[in-house]
C-alpha cells in the first residue's frame, strides 16, 4: 500500500467519522425535540412512525461508531444494570405532603387562616389535578439528570435513578433556554400509569396468568421499584412535575406558582393542567368543576391541588409538621357504585373476633376491583338490613377500605335470606360468645386455629416483626406442614424444613431464615405489638416499653403498675395481665426466649451510633400533630439520642406537644430547655443543630 492511498483512505474514514458526528447530534437534537413536542407540549409534527426511523437510524450510527456514544443520548434511556436494592439517599431537605379539605367548607377555612397569618386581604391561588401517582424528586447538575429519589420517609428516599431514565417524558438533558441553563436544578413530580395503560397492563398480566395490579397507583409503584430498569422501560409510565424545590445558577427562582410551572415546561418538563383563580371561591368553582370532569383525564386523580400563588406569601406562612400551610389538597368525596351480596361468610380474627363479610359480586370502584366488604358486627348486618341476594350501594372509605353504605330495597325479590351469627365458631367448633357489653361475638378457644393463623399473620406483619416474605400463603403451608404451632416455633425453622414447602426453594428458603432472624432486632415495642395483645397496638405498646423496660418486667406487671403509665386504661391493663397468664403464652416466650429474640429485644440499635443527639436524653410530652411518639422516638434515636419518660436534672430537653403533661412544669422547675413541636421538627430535619439555637 503506498502511502498515498493509505494517507487517502484515513482521510476519507475521518471525514466519514465527522459526518457521522455531525448526523448524530442533528438526530439527538430532532428526536428530543420530538420527544418535547409529543410530551410536554402535546402536539406532536411527525407520526410515530417517522419518529421510530429517526430513532433506528440513530441506533444504526451509535452501533458503528461507540466512540460517538454518550450517557445523555436520546438512546440511552434504558442502560442501567440490574441492582439487588436501591440504595437509599437523605434529601437535600424535607418532602413535604400536603394536607387535605374534605369540603368547600374546610377549603374557606384554609384561606381565613392563610390570610389571617399572612395579612393579605385577599390571596389568589393555582389549581392543579392531584396526581394518584408516586412522588419522585429529580436533580439536574449542569443540565443532565443526575439523580431520582422516591420520597421514601420525607427524610431520605430510594435512588431510582436508572428507572426513571427509562420515562420517556422525562428529559435527560434540560432544554437551553436564552436566560442560561441552571448549575443545579431540583424538580419535584409525580410518576403515573396512564388509565389506558393500565388496563392494558392487566389484560396482558392475565392472559399471561401473573397477578394483577389492584390500581394505576401501585401498578405504577411496583414498575417504578423494579431492580431491572428493563422492566420499567416496558411499562408505559408518564410523568408531570410541578414544583421547583432548588435553582441555581443564572436563572432567578420566579416569583410565583404559575411562573414556576411555565418555567418547567421551558426546561422540558411536562407539566399538569393548571388553573389561576383570584379568590377562594374561583377555587371552589374550579373544584367543583373538575369533581364532574376528572374521569375525562388519562390519569387517576383522587383531588386537586389548591396552592398560593405568590411564593413569598407561601414561604412566609411556612409549614406545620409535615405539610405547608400556604396549600392543600381538596380531596373528591368517594365514588359510590352498585353491586350484589352473593353471600355474607364469617371470618376469625387474631383475637377470636368473629367479622361478617359480605363476599360481592366483584366491581369496580375508585380504581380497584372489591369483591368483599367487612360488616364489621352482627349489629350493624342488622342496623343497615343486608341480606344475602341484595343489591347495595359501595364505595371506598377513605378512597381505600370497602364499605357498603346501603340497601337498595327496591331491588328485592323477596328472595333475600337474613345473616345470623353461628352458635359455633366456623374455624375450630368452639361456642361463640357475645360478651356483655361488646358487639362483638368471639370465639374463646385460643386454640382455636384461624386465630393462630391470623395471630401469625400479625406477629410477622410490617409494622410488628417485620419478617419480609412470610405472608398469609406461606404461614398457611407452614400450619399445614405442622412445622409451626406459634410464633415461638419461626424461630427454630431451618432451611431444610421450609424448603420442602411447595414453592419454595433453596434461595427462597435462605432468605426467609434470613428474614426471621433480622426480625429478631426489631425492639420491644415491635415485639409487644406483635404478640397481637388486645387494645394493645403501636402506641400503646409504645407506652408500656417505654416505662417497663425489659419483657421481664412486662411480664410480671400488675394491672396498677401499668395503669400508673399514662394512658393506660384498666382493660388494657387487665387485657396485658391476662394474656401473659396464659400457659400456652408462657411456652410461647419460653421458645421465644431460648431463640434468643428476648435477648436481642434489648439491643438498642440507634443508640451506640455519633449523631448529634449522641449521649443525650430527651422527654416527650403532649400530642404532637405530625407524628406518633413512637416515631419521635426513633427520630430521636436515629440522631444518637435517648427517650427517657420523666424530667430530671440531666434531661437534655423536652418536646411539647399540645396539652402537655406535668413534665412540661417540672422541666421548667428544673430549667430543662423545652421544645415545640416545630422546633423538634427543623432539629429532625437538620434545620436547626443541637447547640445553635
Ligand atoms: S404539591 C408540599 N401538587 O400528592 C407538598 N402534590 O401530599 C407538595 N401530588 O405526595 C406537593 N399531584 O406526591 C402537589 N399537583 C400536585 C400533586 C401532588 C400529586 C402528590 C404528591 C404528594 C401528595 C400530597
Amino acid at each position: 500500500m503506498s502511502d498515498a492511498f493509505s494517507r487517502e483512505k484515513a482521510g476519507n474514514e475521518k471525514t466519514a467519522k465527522e459526518e457521522a458526528a455531525r448526523e448524530i447530534s442533528e438526530l439527538r437534537r430532532q428526536i428530543t425535540e420530538h420527544e418535547y413536542r409529543y410530551y410536554v407540549l402535546d402536539d406532536p409534527v411527525i407520526s410515530d412512525a417517522e419518529f421510530d426511523k429517526l430513532f433506528r437510524r440513530l441506533q444504526q450510527l451509535e452501533a458503528q461508531y461507540p466512540e460517538l456514544m454518550t450517557p445523555d443520548s436520546p438512546t440511552q434511556r434504558v442502560g442501567g444494570q440490574v441492582s439487588s436494592a436501591f440504595r437509599s439517599v437523605p434529601h437535600t431537605r424535607a418532602v413535604l405532603s400536603l394536607a387535605n379539605a374534605f369540603s368547600e367548607l374546610e377549603l374557606s377555612a384554609f384561606d381565613r387562616r392563610a390570610r389571617e397569618i399572612s395579612g393579605a386581604p385577599q390571596l389568589d391561588y393555582v389549581v392543579e389535578p392531584k396526581i394518584d401517582g408516586l412522588s419522585v424528586i429529580l436533580r439536574y447538575e449542569n443540565a443532565s439528570l443526575t439523580l431520582a429519589l422516591t420520597r421514601g420517609d420525607g427524610l431520605s428516599g430510594e435512588d431510582v435513578t436508572a428507572n426513571v431514565r427509562t420515562i420517556q417524558s422525562v428529559p435527560l438533558v434540560l432544554r437551553g433556554i436564552p436566560g442560561g441553563t441552571p448549575e443545579y436544578l431540583e424538580v419535584r413530580g409525580e410518576v403515573y400509569l396512564p388509565k389506558e395503560d393500565f388496563r392494558k397492563l392487566n389484560e396482558e398480566r392475565e392472559q399471561n396468568g401473573l397477578p394483577l395490579f389492584a390500581n394505576p397507583r401501585n401498578a405504577a409503584a411496583g414498575s417504578l421499584r423494579q431492580l431491572d430498569p428493563k422492566v420499567t422501560a416496558s411499562r408505559p409510565l408518564r410523568a408531570l412535575f410541578y414544583e421547583i424545590r432548588d435553582l441555581r445558577g443564572d436563572l432567578q427562582m420566579p416569583q410565583d406558582e404559575t411562573a414556576c410551572l411555565e418555567l418547567l415546561r421551558t426546561l422540558g418538563f411536562p407539566v399538569p393542567v393548571y388553573h389561576y383563580c383570584r379568590s377562594i371561591d374561583e377555587v371552589i368553582e374550579v373544584v367543583s368543576g373538575w369533581q364532574e370532569s376528572r374521569h375525562t383525564l388519562p390519569y387517576d386523580i383522587d383531588g386537586m391541588a389548591v396552592k398560593v400563588q405568590d411564593r413569598r406569601i407561601a414561604q412566609a406562612l411556612g409549614a406545620t409538621g409535615h405539610s405547608p400551610r400556604s396549600q392543600i389538597a381538596f380531596k373528591f368525596p368517594s365514588e359510590q357504585v352498585e353491586t350484589k351480596v352473593n353471600d355474607i361468610i364469617v371470618q376469625v380474627g387474631r383475637t377470636g373476633v368473629l367479622t361478617p363479610i359480605a363476599m360481592l359480586e366483584p366491581v369496580t370502584v375508585s380504581g380497584s376491583v372489591v369483591s368483599r366488604a367487612s360488616l364489621h358486627n352482627e349489629d350493624l348486618v342488622r342496623e343497615k338490613d343486608v341480606r344475602i341476594g341484595d343489591t347495595v350501594i359501595l364505595q371506598k372509605a377513605g378512597d381505600i377500605i370497602p364499605e357498603v353504605v346501603a340497601v337498595l330495597q327496591e331491588r328485592r325479590t323477596g328472595e333475600e335470606k337474613q345473616f345470623s351469627m353461628p352458635g359455633e365458631c366456623p374455624s375450630c367448633g368452639s361456642p361463640v360468645v357475645r360478651p356483655p357489653g361488646e358487639v362483638a361475638h368471639r370465639c374463646l378457644n385460643f386454640s382455636c386455629p384461624a386465630q393462630i393463623k391470623e395471630r401469625l399473620i400479625h406477629f410477622c406483619s410490617r409494622d410488628a416483626m417485620d419478617i419480609r416474605g412470610l405472608g398469609p400463603a406461606l404461614i398457611e403451608s407452614l400450619l399445614q406442614a405442622g412445622l409451626v404451632k406459634d410464633a415461638g416455633d419461626l424461630y427454630s425453622l431451618t432451611q431444610e424444613d421450609i424448603a420442602k414447602l411447595p414453592g419454595m426453594g433453596q434461595k427462597s428458603s435462605q432468605n426467609l431464615t434470613e428474614a426471621i432472624e433480622a426480625s429478631k432486632s426489631r425492639g420491644l415495642h415491635k415485639f409487644l405489638y406483635a404478640l397481637g395483645i388486645r387494645h394493645v397496638g403501636l402506641r400503646t405498646a409504645d407506652l408500656i416499653s417505654g416505662h417497663l423496660q425489659s419483657l421481664d418486667e412486662i411480664m410480671n406487671a400488675t394491672e396498677e403498675r401499668l395503669m400508673m403509665i399514662e394512658e393506660i386504661g384498666p382493660e388494657t391493663a387487665k387485657a396485658v395481665v391476662m394474656f401473659f397468664k396464659q400457659d400456652s403464652v408462657k411456652q410461647m416466650i419460653g421458645k421465644l426466649r431460648s431463640a434468643g429474640v428476648e435477648a436481642a429485644l434489648k439491643v438498642q440499635t440507634y443508640q451506640d451510633q455519633a449523631g448529634p443527639l449522641s449521649g443525650k436524653t430527651l422527654v416527650l410530652t403532649g400530642t404532637l400533630s405530625s407524628m406518633t411518639r413512637h416515631e419521635a422516638k426513633e427520630h430521636i434515636e436515629r440522631l444518637g439520642g435517648k427517650v427517657s419518660s420523666s424530667v430530671s436534672r440531666n434531661t437534655f430537653a423536652l418536646v411539647a406537644g399540645s396539652a402537655p403533661g406535668s413534665k412540661l412544669d417540672r422541666a421548667r422547675a428544673l430549667g430543662v430547655r423545652v421544645l415545640t413541636e416545630d422546633e423538634f421538627l427543623d432539629l429532625v430535619h437538620g434545620r436547626s443543630s443541637v447547640d445553635g439555637d
